[in-house]
């Protein structure tokens, strides 16, 4: 049987949820520019990449141990980038933040915690309905409008309605890029504490917008819980780690539900290494903002509908499914791409599609690939 069938035996016990389902993921292709899973392009600096192999050999013959499983060290370099770098001048301590395998495992981590029900905007992180679903959770979604903007009058009244006990809020969202300006995010956190709910902030790419963080709304609001990654901004996808600011009470009901020694001696090694060099591996950052306005410009120009993005991709439409501008649909003209080894994201958004941020060359390769199909 396929890893991706769903044609499963009588005679496995299997969530009846589950059985119509296939693994979440990107198609996993080879192809000289990919341009389809939000990753930073560019490969970590020597000198980081050394500093992680020297720290990791270093302890290499302790392996025969558990690792910490409190990821003290990790926590406090964590807690120190934010106060850094996030939030400039913050007092965050280790007791505010809780790392995990990516934040994939993060938010995981905070389903199982916490009871009732919950709701986000849709179209969103693919990843959050999927989560509360392995959690045993109902997901509600509140649809963003046409141009993918929050209604906000609309999106309070229908969390009145829902009273979810959590609320997913991904800010820049993926896959349309769009920032929620600080006052919204703030009377969004408001309508959902008022029925006693938390809100998770997704801020995967908040290193690539100009927005502040959330982060600021913790002061005045102990339902917050704000989640954030080094699989983009900082290039360190491999690495999985991702992490979650809040009140010490949360994070320690978090423990509550952790598996113990869930982050590997080896990856707290290298995280810590890692954050010790955070200027170095955010100097890609403005790069990377540039080119996506060359992205965006060029995207125009050829036609397409593009939405104004602060991370570190695009989601851009126009195809013949909405308007007749291209004359291709979404789909096929995602297959001619691959097929001229251009690899990107068909996020399940008719008549849209996602390219990612890549380095310079491959962004100028996919342009021209695309100016190509086109006008074929
Ligand atoms: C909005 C959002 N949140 C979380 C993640 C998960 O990232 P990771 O598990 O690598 O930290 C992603 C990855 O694409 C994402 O787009």
């Amino acid at each position: 049987m396929s890893e991706k069938s769903s044609n499963w035996p009588e005679w496995l016990p299997l969530r009846q949820e589950l059985r119509s389902r296939t693994p979440y993921g990107a198609p996993q292709v080879s192809a000289d520019s990919r341009l389809n899973t939000n990753e930073n392009p560019y490969p970590l600096p020597d000198e980081v990449s050394s500093s992680i192999a020297r720290e990791i050999s270093l302890h290499l013959s302790e392996l025969n141990r558990y690792p910490d499983r409190d990821a003290v060290k990790l926590r406090a370099a964590i807690a120190n980038y934010v106060n850094a770098f996030v939030r400039p001048g913050g007092d965050l301590k280790s007791g505010n933040i809780w790392p995990a395998n990516g934040s994939n495992e993060v938010l995981q981590t905070i389903l199982l915690a916490f009871e009732g029900s919950v709701a986000g905007f849709s179209p969103s992180y693919s990843m959050h309905p999927l989560l509360a679903m392995g959690t045993g959770k109902r997901f509600e979604m509140i649809p963003l409008d046409s141009n993918f903007s929050l209604d906000l009058d609309a999106a309070i009244s229908q969390i009145d309605l829902l009273r979810p006990s959590i609320f997913f809020l991904t800010t820049p969202n993926n896959p349309t890029g769009r920032s929620i300006p600080q006052n919204e995010i703030r009377l969004i956190v408001d309508a959902v504490s008022k029925h006693g709910g938390l809100t998770i902030v997704d801020e995967a790419y908040g290193e690539f917008s100009e927005d502040p963080s959330a982060l600021e709304l913790l002061d005045t609001t102990p339902s917050l819980i704000v989640v954030r990654t080094m699989s983009k901004a900082f290039a360190f996808a491999g690495g999985r780690i991702g992490y979650a600011i809040a009140r010490e009470e949360v994070i320690s009901a978090l423990q509550l539900v952790r598996l113990p020694y869930h982050l590997s001696s080896i990856t707290q090694l290298a995280g810590v290494a890692a954050l010790s060099h955070a200027q170095e591996l955010l100097k890609e950052v403005g790069q990377i903002k540039i080119e996506r306005e060359w992205l965006s410009s060029q995207l125009r120009s050829l036609g397409f509908t593009v939405v104004k993005s602060d991370a570190n991709f695009i989601l851009f439409g126009g195809f013949k499914e909405v308007t007749a501008i291209s004359g291709w649909s979404s789909d096929q003209l995602w297959r001619e791409l691959l097929d001229r080894g251009v690899l990107i994201r068909d996020v399940g958004i008719k008549g849209f599609l996602r390219v990612t941020v890549g380095l310079p060359d491959e962004n100028r390769r996919f342009i021209t690939v695309l100016r190509q199909v086109i006008s074929k």
